[in-house]
């Protein structure tokens, strides 16, 4: 029988609105602003809304409020909860503590590049081989995660959740005047039709509805442990429900944005859509360079992705401390400083690897490869663990108890049914096509 909630330690505590900043912050990043455009651009254009919101839908949202509901419940980081609701578990939730930090390493790294183009839309942009075959690359990455530690290691509210109330107005406003920018080009005509109106005919392709799976994963931080992990802190007179429909509702919403910034300009200025990864940090810039007020327009676009990523980071380098807070007793500062060296170790060769060196793992460059294996394969194993173990031996009373509270809206027992049948198969769909989709 698993032991009930505890929720008798003193445990630090988010704001009202410093939980919902966060959760915002950790959810907006890459993911949305370079990532997503370039997805959508890949794969049909506007057909890729109808795969991204039917599995934002199916599982996203239901999966974001599992693990807040966990958090709260146990109020433990991934491996208390898992220790608390098994102790022969407790291992189980090592596999999303390890992938928080891989992510965090060579999320860092591109996180760096991102902080190193705000400076080059005033200098001057360098073209993308010389910068990264240059040591620039390494001082932005161990800037990064500088500066993410030296607010995680402070406490919760005066660290994370204080960075977070001027980190998203910045991104709410730079977006906000990207947008209105973006919408007054003479392409906009051109880029909302490809962004909005959907090719039908890709929607029988499996890739674009394991592409779509794969984004929403990402884009919500599910899997990685850090919305449980925010959920620990959260009060008992919030309303989880309606902070997760918040949360993902801001997350669509950014997300969306940026293809509305994003297709007007590179239609504008005659360019691919279907630039892929390099269209942030190769396409953009050349179009920076010609724009009008291209110096401002660029250090703001490349200030939204370094602002986007770094509340990203926070959340992932909380997930890392707050394990080893919550399992080993270290001191928050401590266990902040391991994270930290963690990751610069292990995101060395992420950072490397487009140097010129040649460091690969299977055959791609090491930042793709562990990207592959630890942002993407893993993220639906690790979120049908927590799934499957919490839906199945957390008895269906308390995980409802838990996430009824203090709601209005009052989900039913069929919500567990969903959980323990519908969100696996679901899941293992989406990893059995994603694998056999690269055989
Ligand atoms: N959710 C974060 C992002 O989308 C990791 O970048």
């Amino acid at each position: 029988m698993p032991p009930e909630s505890t929720g008798s330690t003193k445990r630090a505590e988010w704001s009202r609105y410093g939980f919902i900043l966060a959760a915002i912050g950790s959810a907006v990043g890459l993911g949305n602003i370079w990532r997503f455009p370039y997805v959508v651009g890949e794969n049909g254009g506007g057909a890729f809304l109808i795969p991204y919101i039917i599995s934002f839908l199916c599982f996203g949202i239901p999966l974001m409020i599992l693990e807040f509901t966990v958090g709260r419940g146990f109020r433990g980081s991934v491996v208390t909860a898992f220790g608390r609701l098994h102790p022969r578990l407790r291992h189980l939730g090592l596999l999303p503590f390890v992938m928080v930090i891989v992510v965090f390493s060579y999320y860092s790294v591109i996180a760096g590049w991102t902080l190193a183009y705000v400076l080059f839309s005033v200098t001057g942009y360098m073209d993308f081989e010389t910068f990264t075959s240059s040591p620039l690359p390494l001082v932005t990455f161990f800037a990064t995660i500088l500066l993410a530690g030296s607010v995680v290691k402070v406490d919760l509210k005066a660290g994370i959740e204080r960075a977070n109330r001027y980190l998203m107005p910045v991104l709410g406003l730079a977006l906000l005047v990207m947008l209105v920018q973006a919408l007054t080009l003479p392409g906009v005509q051109a880029g909302l039709t490809y962004y909005l109106t959907p090719d039908l005919s890709v929607l029988s392709d499996p890739g674009i509805w394991v592409q779509a799976a794969g984004q929403v994963f990402f884009s919500l931080s599910i899997g990685f442990g850090v919305l449980l992990t925010y959920g620990s802190y959260l009060s008992d007179t919030e309303s989880i429900p309606r902070s997760a429909v918040l949360i993902a509702g801001a997350d669509f919403l950014v997300a969306l944005i940026a293809g509305f910034i994003i297709f007007p300009v590179v239609f504008s200025f005659g360019f691919d859509p279907v630039s892929g990864p390099q269209l942030a940090f190769i396409t953009l810039p050349e179009i920076f360079s010609t724009m009008a007020f291209g110096s401002f327009f660029g250090a703001l676009f490349f200030i939204l992705l370094f602002v986007g990523a770094l509340s990203s980071i926070l959340s992932m380098v909380e997930g890392g401390v707050a394990t080893i807070v919550d399992e080993w007793a270290w001191p928050r500062e401590k266990a902040t400083l391991l994270v930290c060296i963690l990751a610069a170790i292990i995101g060395l060769p992420s950072a490397l690897s487009y140097a010129g060196f040649d460091i690969t793992l299977f055959g791609a460059p090491f930042l793709d490869s562990v990207d592959l294996l630890f942002g993407i394969l893993l993220v639906p194993v690790s979120a049908s663990v927590i799934c499957i173990a919490f839906s199945w031996l957390w008895k269906p009373e308390s995980l409802l108890a838990e996430v009824n509270k203090n709601s209005r809206f009052k989900f039913p027992r069929a919500a567990v049914t969903y959980l323990r049948y519908v969100v696996p198969v679901l899941l293992f769909v989406t990893l059995a096509s994603t694998v056999a989709g690269m055989l």
